[in-house]
């Protein structure tokens, strides 16, 4: 979700006039304080009984001088407390990827809500939730969690059980949520380390973790050789450091190394899934031992799962210690009944094959959008699409890997984007440039954020 920019390189302070952009942004950050008054006032008035007047720490770190207060959400939009309208494609960063109160879901979970919330005892929601994560990921078994981040937490514990090794492998620039062993980086010298927002590492992360680039075989192989490592937890495509693809190949190669040297593969598709209704593992044939996927199953209820093939399914049954509730798998509302309620009618209704069909020709929409504004205003930038999700990036040609993509990366810049947008009715993603479509977004929400686009980049360049 969050990454932190490295300096900029010279391309990207090349891009705009830095004097400009300082003043573009105060004359936008004055216009936003201005229009949000009840914002203003509800955040100074949180900052008395939450952390820096928020309920969870990165809700401060928006573009804007306070955060919105958010009075209601429907489908692809939302109103703040000031009364403004927004176009929403941040979505939740995907947790709202379904739209905001998708019908099916709301009436699924009230039902659920007068039949007990949480009974420690399956229901039969249960089951079609399973059954249908199967014919989406063609994995048969499956285990549910609350959210992505335990998902893989019990995954990389089951495949260091199953094979007794200790090391994890992560690509360079990676986010599966706050699993300790994935908030690893590389040094300028390609050691281990801690990435700079890793609080409190329990252990030096060079003892649990190998990191190898994005796309980069040669270092995947070398990581592997020893053949030491658990699991290889991937996204398929990056997607929390912008975009970034693999190149063709890639995934052929990871995946007869993993077989080759025995090591665990388990896909995280919690992003990826914006590729389609079986994310980038079903559209492009990947053949992953265990599967991760959590946010926008649930429609915004939480929600998280992990599957695995027969094979694993019989390495784990064999090693599960006596009582595995307690040995750090699992949770009191794990595969809680409301949360499986909100899966089953979120896949089977609200992001269905008919919803993708929908979706991913507004991201080409979006995308071409972006780019004639690109091409128009000669900025030397490029748009990158997965599916039903798309990004801009302050360089002119796709990034190869993690590190390259951050070195272009332009805090200053992308702030004054995020902001004026805002302050025209449009919400992007925080921290990088992405736009996710949801079943309920429309071509003319599309449209409003090229034109919006096209006005603040013009202002930058003009
Ligand atoms: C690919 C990926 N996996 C896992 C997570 C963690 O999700 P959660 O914060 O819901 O646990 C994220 C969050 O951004 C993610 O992008």
């Amino acid at each position: 979700m969050v990454r932190q920019a490295g300096p900029l390189s010279s391309a990207a302070m090349n891009t705009v006039e830095r004097d400009k952009l300082a003043r573009l942004t105060a004359a936008e950050l004055d216009r936003f304080a201005r229009a949000h008054p009840r914002s203003g006032k509800l955040h100074e008035q949180a900052k008395a009984s939450l952390l820096d007047g928020v309920p969870m720490n990165w809700m401060s770190e928006w573009a804007s001088p306070f955060p919105l207060f958010v009075a209601e959400a429907s489908g692809a939009s939302f109103r703040c407390v000031d009364g403004h309208d927004y176009v929403d494609f941040c979505l939740g960063d995907t947790g709202a990827m379904a739209g905001h109160g998708p019908a099916p879901t709301l009436a699924a979970v009230e039902r659920q809500m007068h039949r007990g919330i949480t009974h420690m005892l399956p229901t039969e929601d249960a089951i079609a939730a399973g059954e249908e994560l199967g014919r989406r990921f063609g994995l048969p078994l499956w285990q549910f969690t609350l959210t992505a981040t335990d998902a893989n937490r019990f995954s990389v514990r089951l495949a260091r059980r199953i094979t007794g090794r200790s090391k994890i492998l992560v690509h360079d620039e990676c986010y599966h949520g706050s699993v300790d062993e994935t908030l690893a980086t590389l040094d300028a010298d390609g050691r281990v380390i801690a990435t700079d927002l890793n609080i409190g590492p329990p252990v030096d992360p060079a003892l649990t973790t190998r990191v190898v680039p994005f796309n980069d075989v040669d270092a995947l192989e070398r990581a592997l050789a020893d053949e030491d490592v658990a699991a290889v937890l991937v996204e398929p495509a990056l997607t929390n450091v912008g975009i970034v693809l693999p190149e063709p190949g890639y995934h052929r190669a990871l995946r007869d190394l993993t077989r080759r040297t025995e090591t665990v593969l388990i896909i995280d598709e919690t992003h990826t899934i914006c590729a389609g209704p079986g994310g980038m593992t079903a559209r492009d044939g990947l053949e992953p031992d265990m599967l991760v996927i959590g946010k926008t199953i649930g429609g915004g209820i939480p929600a998280g799962t992990y599957g695995m093939t027969e094979a694993i399914a019989a390495r784990v049954r064999a090693s599960l210690p006596p009582r595995a509730d307690v040995g750090g798998i699992g949770g009191t509302l794990a595969g809680y009944a409301l949360s499986l309620a909100a899966i089953r009618a979120t896949l089977g209704e609200v992001l269905t094959a008919e919803a993708f069909d929908r979706m991913i020709p507004l991201a080409e929409r979006w995308e071409a959008g972006v780019n004639d504004v690109i091409r128009s205003h000669g900025v030397p930038w490029h748009v990158t699409r997965l599916g039903a999700r798309a990004e801009y990036h302050f360089r002119p040609t796709p990034p190869r890997n993690g590190a390259e993509q951050m070195a272009d990366a332009d805090p200053p810049l992308a702030r004054y984007l995020h902001l004026a947008a805002m302050n025209r009715g449009v919400l992007m993603t925080p921290f990088h440039n992405m736009a996710l479509m949801s079943p309920a977004t429309t071509a003319t929400d599309v449209d409003r954020h090229t034109a919006v686009f096209d006005e603040v980049v013009a202002a930058l360049v003009g």
